[in-house]
């Protein structure tokens, strides 16, 4: 089986890879990635060499480059699986263009582009955030109606309706997984708990918005790149899959047991003004995947976050590379300037 995977080279798809490579000798992988901010080299340099592995740089809304690709494949994708996105939620509230450009735009393209050569599979990688906010009851579930509240996941909510739109009239066996919180090696630190892990180990101070209150349900990455596999395994088209860690918590409970993990005092807690539309909860209910497909959560919260932080304290350079500017080096002496 051949893979077309995009966005290989940020947190989730890098993981994908290397989970993919070690357990399934059947399969082969081409990793499209533009190497945005996000992107890394450095989080696949052991695959390199695989011979069952490419890397090649590129945009996803590219349409003529994205339609070269596939045109020069022998034999040809079986799958795509799209992990490749502007993720990052405050960035969004910034400026929504490159999410509308890459989220939306790409999107479309990879669709059009499969449909053209008549791929077999089409898995887009979606988030929960799709779903909006929860009060303090209820769980998302597939049936869920789609209310996003930040530009970022508008632009998620735009291209799974985009998949849903291609099977529906053209008949592109396109299949949604919509996940909770991620968390586990090379997550780029901007977000939550890298940022955190990393800024505790400097001593530095850990910005948490408005009252901390805001609950998140967190998936070890590992049990959403196996959630990934099962539906391309056996995922049936058409259909959406929730998928989630079943571990709700709020930020400040979150902060503080960072802290003490790492052995460091409340004061580095900073209360910070909130995020703009800053959803309230989240929770999901991944029952449909659990039953459908046989998946279920493997790494409790509790071993996943011990990873981490151990992960975190011994890839040092790794995350100080990305704070200095200095990852960047590593795809300049490899293919040259950005
Ligand atoms: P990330 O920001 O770490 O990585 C994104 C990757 O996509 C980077 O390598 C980047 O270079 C690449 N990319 C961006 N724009 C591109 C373009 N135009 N063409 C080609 N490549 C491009 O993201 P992540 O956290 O690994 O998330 C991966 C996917 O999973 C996203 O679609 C995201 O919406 C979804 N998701 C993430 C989470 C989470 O908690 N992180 C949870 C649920 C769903
Ligand atoms: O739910 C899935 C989503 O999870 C993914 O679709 C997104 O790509 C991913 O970024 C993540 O979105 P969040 O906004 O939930 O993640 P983030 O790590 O940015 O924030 C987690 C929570 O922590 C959120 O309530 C905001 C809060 N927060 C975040 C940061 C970066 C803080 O309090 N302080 C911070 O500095």
């Amino acid at each position: 089986m051949k893979l077309l995977v995009t966005g290989g080279c940020g947190f989730i798809g890098s993981n994908f890879i290397h989970h993919i490579l070690e357990t399934r000798a059947d399969l082969q992988v081409v990793n499209l990635d533009s190497l945005t901010y996000a992107g890394n080299l450095e989080n696949l340099k052991e695959v390199e060499a695989d011979p069952r592995y490419e890397f090649v740089k590129g945009d996803i809304a590219g349409a003529d480059f994205v339609y070269a690709l596939f045109e020069r494949q022998s034999p040809p994708f079986d799958v795509v699986v799209n992990f490749a996105a502007e993720t990052h939620v405050d960035r969004s509230i910034h400026s929504a263009d490159e999410f509308i450009r890459t989220n939306v735009v790409g999107t479309n393209v990879l669709l059009k582009t499969a449909m053209s050569f008549e791929t077999q599979r089409f898995v887009q990688v979606s988030t929960d955030e799709v779903y909006g906010s929860l009060g303090s009851t209820g769980r998302f579930t597939e049936m869920t109606n789609l209310a996003p509240n930040s530009p970022y996941s508008a632009s998620k909510t735009a291209a799974d309706l985009l998949v849903r739109a291609y099977f529906k009239t053209h008949g592109l066996p396109g299949i949604i997984t919509r996940c909770s919180n991620n968390y586990g090696p090379y997550q780029f630190p901007e977000k939550l708990i890298p940022l955190f892990i990393s800024n505790i180990l400097e001593e530095k101070e850990v910005p948490v918005y408005g009252d901390g209150m805001q609950v998140r349900d967190w998936i070890y990455v590992g049990d959403h790149n196996r959630a990934v596999e099962a539906v391309i395994d056996k995922g049936v088209p058409g259909e959406v899959y929730n998928i989630g860690g079943e571990t709700e918590m709020t930020n400040i409970s979150l902060t503080r047991l960072l802290l003490e993990k790492l052995g460091k005092t409340k004061k580095l807690i900073k209360y910070v003004k909130d995020r703009p539309g800053h959803d309230r909860r989240y929770a999901i209910d991944c029952s449909k995947i659990r039953k459908e497909l046989g998946w279920e959560p493997a790494v409790s919260f509790e071993k996943g976050i011990q990873r981490t932080i151990n992960w975190y304290e011994s890839n040092r350079e790794w995350w100080s590379n990305i704070r200095s500017g200095q990852y960047l080096e590593y795809y300049k002496k490899q293919y040259g300037d950005r």
